[in-house]
């Protein structure tokens, strides 16, 4: 019988590269998709070691020819059985002054190549009635920040998009289930790559990646929509949520953890 194959987006790194060792060792073959590909096949010669096939895919998903290869490839395997939109990255700084070209790079990936990535896979698993998806989003889904406006925004898009396309599912009796993963600070790359310095994010907040890839799992054992790891940001999101809009804004003037302004250390 041939194994089940799940596709991640970002998996040269961070939370996507531990899905894929999570995945292979719940039995997955994957697909595994980013921009370095020696970063790939690095981790898919150690999950071929561990008894996974996992097949390298390099594609920059802010560039929309290779957007539609991996659509493509999505479409046409029977076997897809979790897609995981993870790839994703953060820039800081006034959105005023920031490069567009920056910002609108990030809607492509975290907007444009997710839609067309989901539409892609459900098309099969909703015939096939099996599957899932998980769209990593995060807490700034819910918490906006003076300095990473688009950032924000594009996370609240996908927590907005994922929830209409779990009530599309389930109002049509289908099996298959989406879940948005809201992460909250987690110990990746992805700082690095922003820019921001780690020691002006309180210690108290910071989550391990393998608590947030764990939580994602179970949520999805258990078909949850939202999974939004520890309990702290499970109070700071619930808060924020009931918050009215004036309120929520107040709160949001007055967060110390905004990136308009430069980092103490970069000083
Ligand atoms: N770490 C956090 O604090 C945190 C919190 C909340 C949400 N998140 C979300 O978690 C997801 C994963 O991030 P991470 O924390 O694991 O960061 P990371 O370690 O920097 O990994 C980011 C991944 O995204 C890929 N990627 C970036 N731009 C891409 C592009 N144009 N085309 C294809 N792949 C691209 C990178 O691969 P290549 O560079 O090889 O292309 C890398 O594999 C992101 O969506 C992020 O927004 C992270």
């Amino acid at each position: 019988m041939p194994k089940p194959l799940a596709a991640i987006t970002g998996a040269s790194a961070g939370l996507g590269a531990l899905f894929a060792r999570r995945l292979a060792a719940r039995g997955y073959d994957l697909l595994l998709i980013a921009r370095r590909p020696d970063r790939l096949e690095q981790l898919a010669r150690e999950l071929g070691a561990a008894g996974a096939a996992a097949e390298v895919c390099v594609a920059d998903l802010a560039a929309a020819e290779d957007v539609r290869r991996v659509a493509q490839r999505l479409s046409s395997e029977p076997r897809l059985a979790l897609l995981v939109n993870n790839a994703g990255f953060g820039v800081k700084g006034l959105f005023v002054k920031s490069s567009l070209e920056e910002q609108m790079r990030m809607h492509r990936v975290h907007i444009d190549a997710l839609l067309e990535l989901t539409h892609a896979a459900l098309g099969g698993m909703v015939s096939r009635r099996a599957g899932a998806i998980i769209n990593v989003s995060s807490v700034a889904a819910y918490v906006r920040n003076a300095g990473s406006v688009s950032y924000c925004a594009t996370k609240s898009w996908i927590n907005v998009f994922t929830e209409g396309l779990y009530l599309e599912l389930r109002r049509a009796g289908s099996p298959v289930t989406v879940q948005a993963l809201c992460p909250g600070f987690t110990y990746t790359e992805f700082h690095d790559v922003a820019g921001v310095d780690r020691a002006t994010i309180p210690k108290w907040l910071w989550l391990s990646a393998e608590s947030v890839v764990d939580a994602s799992l179970a949520g999805l054992d258990r078909g949850k929509l939202f999974v939004v790891p520890a309990w702290k940001y499970r109070l700071i999101v619930a808060f924020m949520s009931t918050l009215p809009a004036r309120l929520r804004v107040a709160v949001e003037l007055w967060s110390p953890y905004r990136r308009d302004q430069p980092d103490p250390a970069s000083k």
